[in-house]
């Protein structure tokens, strides 16, 4: 089977190489091969089930992958959450995880833990070095959430955000973590079409300060409008990839995928997504594994 790579370049920020992840019997990601270079909006699609959340978790240190490597910026990951955030790595996750009962604020501070140098001792104990990394760390904060729209609830609880916002506040606490490359996994889920266009403007936003990113959504017209290249995953393995155009046109994509869910009912599936999110953004905020 035909597929474009990208060969990773001096800008290469993520070399994903060989990936494979199997769990028993069930080869839930086949070695998937992806780069993302500086300046890129790359855009992970595929039907449910293909693997592309497994994918992340792999990239992330949440799955140890059977095979294959993940380097960031020409150095191979160690596949352990905290050191890949601290390498530069910032994610969101499919089921929202905030932190329900505290404020907007402090869930975006709790983001820059891996950027703050102060230890345990420094803020027990209330040093000088402590209330100034914290002064520092609160600005900081606050400059995301103007970045995203949030100032005016930094102090409203996490649970009381609509839905929308909420998926905003995961993408500001993951921004606090001053990543290089930011992974987005089904950014919009849940929105209404304005709120779906504000987080494109936002992700145009993330990208023109630097930071490169990657991202799964169903919503393809929302991949086709924002990405520079999309790769898509079948059965665990990368069956495509190229610039948006053309992969919006290729037979196999067409065949595989967007011939089946999208061009029947777009507004019944559309619908079905909302409830469901919303069903779960009201049980939980801090889901499971995804
Ligand atoms: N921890 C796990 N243990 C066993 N199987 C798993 C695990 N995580 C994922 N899988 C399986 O791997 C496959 C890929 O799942 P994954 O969640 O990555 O798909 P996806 O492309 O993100 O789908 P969706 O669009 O629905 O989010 C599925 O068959 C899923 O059941
Ligand atoms: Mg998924």
């Amino acid at each position: 089977m035909t597929t474009t790579t990208t060969a990773p370049t001096s800008t290469t920020v993520l070399d994903a190489s060989g990936v494979t992840m199997r769990f028993g019997g069930l080869t839930a990601v086949r070695d998937v091969n992806l780069t993302v270079n500086t300046g890129e909006i790359v855009g992970l699609i595929g039907p449910n089930g293909a693997g592309k959340t497994t994918f992340f978790n792999c990239l992330t240190g949440l799955y140890v992958p059977t095979e294959g490597k993940v380097a960031y910026k020409g150095t191979v990951l160690p596949p352990k959450p905290h050191l890949v955030t601290q390498a530069g790595i910032a994610r969101t996750f499919q089921n929202i995880r905030l932190f329900a009962n505290m404020t907007v604020l402090e869930n975006v501070l709790v983001g820059r833990h891996t950027r703050t140098k102060e230890g345990l001792w420094s803020a027990l104990l209330r040093l000088p070095g402590f209330k100034k990394a914290e002064d520092a760390s609160r600005a900081r904060a606050m400059e995301l959430l103007e970045f995203t729209g949030l100032a005016a609830k930094a102090d409203h609880l996490a649970r009381n955000l609509p839905y929308g916002e909420q998926r905003k506040l995961e993408i500001a606490r993951a921004l606090a973590s001053e990543p290089g490359l930011l992974l987005l996994d089904e950014p919009t889920a849940g929105m209404n079409p304005q709120e779906t266009r504000a987080a494109e403007e936002l992700i145009f936003a993330i990208r023109d300060k630097g930071i490169a990113v990657l991202v799964i959504e169903h919503d393809i017209r929302f991949i086709m409008n924002l990405c520079d290249r999309v790769a898509v995953l079948v059965q665990g393995e990368k069956i495509v990839e190229g610039p948006a155009d053309v992969v919006q046109s290729d037979e196999r994509v067409i065949a595989a995928y967007l011939g089946t869910p999208f061009e029947g009912a777009p507004g019944e599936a559309e619908a079905a997504e909302v409830e469901a999110a919303e069903a779960e953004a009201q049980s939980t905020t801090e889901g499971d594994d995804k």
